[in-house]
């Protein structure tokens, strides 16, 4: 048994404490909007890391939740990794941006962390390949206000946590301990299957309607969304686990953040390569959650569909593969029919 990834009890005292900060810091204003209204497609509690083939040590698992969810790795002790990826949102941030710990707007969309383990580069720009490699990021962006050494004191003070880190890795609270054990319990948070999943690996159309499926044929033929959003890219485990993810891990400028004097640069900031300006990773589809793209610009999944059939926002560096698709209406609601369905 893996313990208490879902156990109700644990989750929740967790979840109380932290929702009384997340509604704290949103009285106090929310300067980037909020999405509203919005169903969490991709989250399902129940689902666990083992039913899809993954044994997980269970010590390791539960140190890294309750790292994942305790705000005392943060300035002001109010920020943890699940103030930004948030269980209810299925692990991502349902605000246009992030908020760091001071309080100030970051850049970029929380993107949901379901199937965070199979994906094989990470973040829009791809800057990390590795989730023990990415744990130290928001430590050093400065979205938890401190740095990790700080972080791995203050573990160090508190006798519980000093004792899990033993049993669990056999010394005491360190950095690289932490992200050893936040990367484990990351890998547990798996989506449930979908009925795009049954399509897509069992070949079982009747799971879908006629317009989800006209919609499947948009996607795979006419738009062609799924050169890029690929259900199974080879350089990951998805259909070893029948997860399609529905991404090349490649990197296309389709315009989001539009021109040149935008503050993001993506892929480019990593590279310095002019063709890599404006493009970000192709994002997972299978798990994502609204606001859409790396800014959060596009608030549901009807507005990306328009961005689409428009071709994108024209830049030097636009793809060529985005060009104005003239969608009709009905190609328009089956398109967002299917997308919806990836996570029913
Ligand atoms: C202040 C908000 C915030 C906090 C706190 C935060 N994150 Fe994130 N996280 C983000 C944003 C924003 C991104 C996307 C940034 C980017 O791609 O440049 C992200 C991206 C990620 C990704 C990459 C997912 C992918 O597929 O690209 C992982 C993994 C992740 N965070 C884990 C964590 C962990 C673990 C912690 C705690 C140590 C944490 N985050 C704390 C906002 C936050
Ligand atoms: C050229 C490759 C490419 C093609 C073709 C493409 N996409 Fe994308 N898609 C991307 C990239 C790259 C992003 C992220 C862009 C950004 O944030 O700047 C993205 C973002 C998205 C998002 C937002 C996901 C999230 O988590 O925020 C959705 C939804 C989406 N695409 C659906 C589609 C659909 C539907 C089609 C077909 C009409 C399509 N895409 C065609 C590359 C592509």
């Amino acid at each position: 048994m893996l313990r208490g990834v879902w156990a109700a009890g644990a989750f929740g005292a967790v979840l109380l404490l932290w929702i009384g900060v997340f509604e704290h810091r949103t009285a106090a204003g929310d300067p980037v909007g909020r999405a509203s209204g919005v169903p969490v497609p991709h989250f399902a509690p129940g689902t666990r890391s083992f039913e899809i083939g993954w044994r997980p040590d269970e010590q390791l698992v539960a140190l890294g939740e309750r790292l994942f969810f305790d705000t005392r790795m943060s300035a002001t002790g109010r920020t943890a990794c699940a103030s930004c990826h948030d269980p209810r949102y299925g692990f991502a941030d349902p605000r246009r941006v992030s908020l760091s710990d001071n309080g100030k707007p970051g850049r970029r969309n929380a993107p949901s962390l379901l199937d965070v383990g199979l994906r094989p580069s990470l973040m829009w720009d791809g800057k990390f390949h590795a989730l023990e490699q990415q744990v130290f990021g928001p430590f050093a962006s400065g979205e938890m206000g401190i740095g990790v050494e700080h972080a791995a004191q203050r573990l160090n003070a508190d006798e519980r946590y000093v004792h899990q880190f033993r049993e669990a890795l056999g010394n005491w609270p360190t950095p690289d301990g932490m992200a050893q054990a936040i990367a484990a319990f990351q890998r547990t948070l798996v989506s449930r299957e979908s009925r795009v999943d049954r399509l897509l690996t069992s070949n079982d159309a009747s799971c879908l309607t006629t317009l989800e499926l006209d919609g499947y044929e948009i996607f795979s033929r006419k738009a062609p969304c799924g050169v890029c959003h690929r259900p199974f890219p080879p350089q990951a485990d998805g259909r070893k686990y029948r997860r399609p993810l529905f991404s090349d891990f490649q990197y296309h400028n389709i315009g989001v953040g539009g021109r040149y004097a935008a503050p993001d640069a993506g892929r480019f900031e990593l590279t310095r390569r002019q063709p890599d300006w404006g493009a970000f990773r192709t994002p997972p589809l299978r798990n994502s959650t609204p606001p859409y793209m790396h800014d959060g610009s596009l608030a549901t999944l009807e507005e990306v569909v328009e961005f689409y059939s428009a071709g994108g926002i024209p830049n030097p560096n636009l793809s060529p593969l985005i060009r104005p698709l003239h969608l009709n209406g009905y190609d328009k609601s089956a398109l967002v029919a299917f997308l919806r369905a990836m996570g029913e």
